[in-house]
Formats: structure tokens, sequence, C-alpha cells
């Protein structure tokens, strides 16, 4: 019987409720304990029965149709020192909780990992300086942990969704489809800024899903020239076919092919500069991350915070710790740290201009 505690961290994202109802659920039909761990790594740095509360089955009532994340979500730079993570480690210890669940995004993910692999040197610290007993000692010498991906980006590596990516994508496609209907009556031209951080996988998406004039992404890096040129190319086309809206989507981290960031001024300064047309900006901020998850989301998060449940019993301390996937619609186990290393392989290969590597890399998952 293990005591579990689970966390959000990092930006919230939709699908996070559902995925601590069933952590919750699951843990209690299993017969452990669960602890929700409030405001992420910061709630487990401060400690106590304010930020690591107890929950039970009802406590989670009614999550799966809740947005954001109920127990709070924070970038803590406490954690990122040994000296927040030992506080962690007592806290977590004080309370009984010897399995961790984090849900959030791959430095969220890392931070865990890392966490997990202190572990040990922390235990001995907090004896050798008499905050913990011998006996809290031996019943703690390994933390399980498992990590679970919520983020809207979907830039992790491993999985094929992250929990929330097709919720936002969701969010995007509706609010594109009110621009189109204004940008059709006055015939206008939008730019729609969409967010990913440095991934362009809702970009690109929405635009097949609203079918998009075009699409800058980080991925797809041009001189300016050359997707000047194409954009105005192909904008005039549609034009010329009678079209009245044109909708240009430029991911947050597009860049050109110098590394110098695509900013929806400059796509629209060429739109109206070379084309003539009447051109607005939408920049759709955090309306993309918030509100409901669709059933895609919600179904996946709670048959990953089962699967979670699941992988926290059945780990060891000869088991590295487990990230959840999706993989071809299966739910998997993948090593955590496996998982981190590729996703930052695959930012450092597209920050320094190495496409093909990135493909590859993404192509051997
Ligand atoms: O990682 C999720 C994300 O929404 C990114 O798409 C975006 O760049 C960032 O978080 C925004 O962060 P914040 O909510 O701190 O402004």
């Amino acid at each position: 019987r293990k005591t579990i505690g689970v966390m959000t961290s990092g930006g919230d994202s939709p699908g996070m409720n559902p995925f601590v109802r069933a952590v919750v659920r699951a843990g209690i039909y299993k017969g452990c304990k669960v602890f929700c761990i409030h405001e992420g790594y910061e709630g487990l740095v401060r400690g106590g029965e304010k930020y690591i509360k107890e929950t039970q089955w009802h406590d989670v009532r009614g999550w799966l149709v809740e947005g954001g994340t109920n127990i709070g979500t924070a970038r803590c730079k406490e954690f990122r020192e040994r000296s927040g993570r030992l506080k962690a480690c007592k806290n977590m210890i004080d309370m009984g909780i010897d399995a961790l669940i984090v849900c959030g995004g791959d430095g969220s993910l890392t931070g865990a990992d890392r966490f997990r692999s202190e572990w040990p040197s922390l235990i001995e610290e907090l004896l050798q300086t008499e905050r913990i007993s011998q006996q809290q000692f031996e019943t703690y010498q390994n933390l399980n942990i498992c990590g679970a991906v919520g983020s809207i980006d979907n830039d992790m590596s491993s999985t094929d969704a992250t929990i929330g990516a097709f919720s936002s994508l969701d969010r995007i496609c509706r609010a594109i489809d009110y621009i189109d209907a204004t940008a059709n009556s006055h015939s206008r031209a939008f730019i729609v800024e969409v967010m990913g951080r440095h991934c362009g996988w809702l970009g690109l998406l929405a635009g097949l899903a609203t079918s998009a004039d075009y699409i800058l992404i980080p991925e797809k890096p041009a001189s300016s020239r050359e997707w000047q040129d194409q954009m105005c190319d192909i904008v005039s086309k549609h034009r010329a076919r009678g079209k009245r809206k044109t909708i240009v989507i430029v991911a947050e981290g597009a860049i050109s092919n110098d590394l110098s960031p695509i900013s929806c001024d400059q796509v629209k300064d060429v739109l109206v500069n070379r084309l003539g047309l009447d051109t607005r900006v939408t920049t759709l901020g955090h309306v993309q991350r918030g509100g409901t998850a669709v059933a895609f989301d919600r179904i996946y998060a709670t048959l990953q915070g089962v699967e979670a449940v699941n992988a926290v019993l059945e780990c060891n301390a000869d088991t590295p710790s487990p990230m959840i996937a999706i993989k071809e619609d299966q739910i998997t186990r993948v090593p955590l740290v496996d998982a981190v290393e590729l996703t930052q392989q695959v930012a450092k290969s597209i920050e320094s201009r190495n496409f093909k590597r990135a493909i590859s890399l993404r192509d051997s998952e």
C-alpha cells in the first residue's frame, strides 16, 4: 500500500483536472492514500497541510469537465536548487508520501527525474542532520516517480499527444472560424498568432483544419525573401480566384532561417505593402489554454491517470522512472529520462538549424 502524491506543474492545460481525478480515484480504488500537492513544486517545497492535502473520492467530483487545474500550478525556482529539493523531500516524508506523480511539461518532468535520482543523498542528508529518524530513513529508501505530459504545445518526444494539445487545437480552430466570418465580410486578411513555444504543432494542425492560406512554423524556416514571396504568391492566387478572406497563421516560435523571430506585424506589413490588403492581427493568447477539455483529452487523461497509478505501484528501485505516453492509440510507459533527453535534442537541433537531425530524431521515436 503506497501513499501517492499527485501534482500539476508548469503551464496549465485542459485535461489536467481529469488526470488528477483519475489518479485520486484509481489510487483509492487500489487501496492507496492519495494526497494532492497544491501549487506544483512550490507546494512541495513549502509543505504542510495547506499545500499537501489528503484527497477523497468525492473531492474530485465534477473535475472531468473542468478546465485548468484545480490544485494549482506554478513554475518554482526554489525546487531547481538542492536546498529546495531537500525541503521537498522532508515534507514528503512528513506526510508519509512514497510515490509521486507529476503532470507537466518537459521542464517539470526533468525536475521530477532529478529529484528521484537525488533521493538517496537527500534522505542521507536529512538523517545526518537529524531531521528524520533512522526508521523514516529505512522506510523511505526509494521514491517512485511517474510523469505524464500536460502541455498544450505537443512538444514532448516519445508520445503522440500531450494532455491538452487537442483541446487547445480545437479552441484555435473555433476562434479562426469566428475570424473567418468577419474577414469574409470585409474582405480582409487576418494574421493569427498561436501558442506552442518552440513547437509548430498547434500552428500547423490549426492551418490544416481551417484551410489557412499560409502557415509559419519554427520547424520550417526560410529566408525572409522566400517566405514573403511564397506567401504573396499564394495569397494573390487565392484572391484572383475570388476568395474574399485571407488567414495566415504564425506560430509564436516562427523564425526565419537566420534565426530571427517572425512577428505578426512583420507579416502584416508584407500583406499591406505588397498586396494592399486591409489586414488585422489577432493574438489568441491564453484563450487557447483555458476552458474545458475536448473528449479526446478527457478520455486519454483518465486512462493515463490510471496507468500512472499502476506504474508507481509496479516500479521498484531498479526500474527507470516511467513517463506515460500515447503511441498509436495505446497507453504505454517509456523511460522518463529518455523522453526528456530526446525532446531536448530535437529542440537543440532546431535551434542550431540542423533540421535533418531534428527530423531523424523525431522519426526514431
Ligand atoms: O507551454 C505552454 C505555453 O502556453 C506556451 O505555448 C506559451 O509560450 C507559454 O506557455 C506561455 O506561458 P505563460 O502562461 O507563462 O505566459
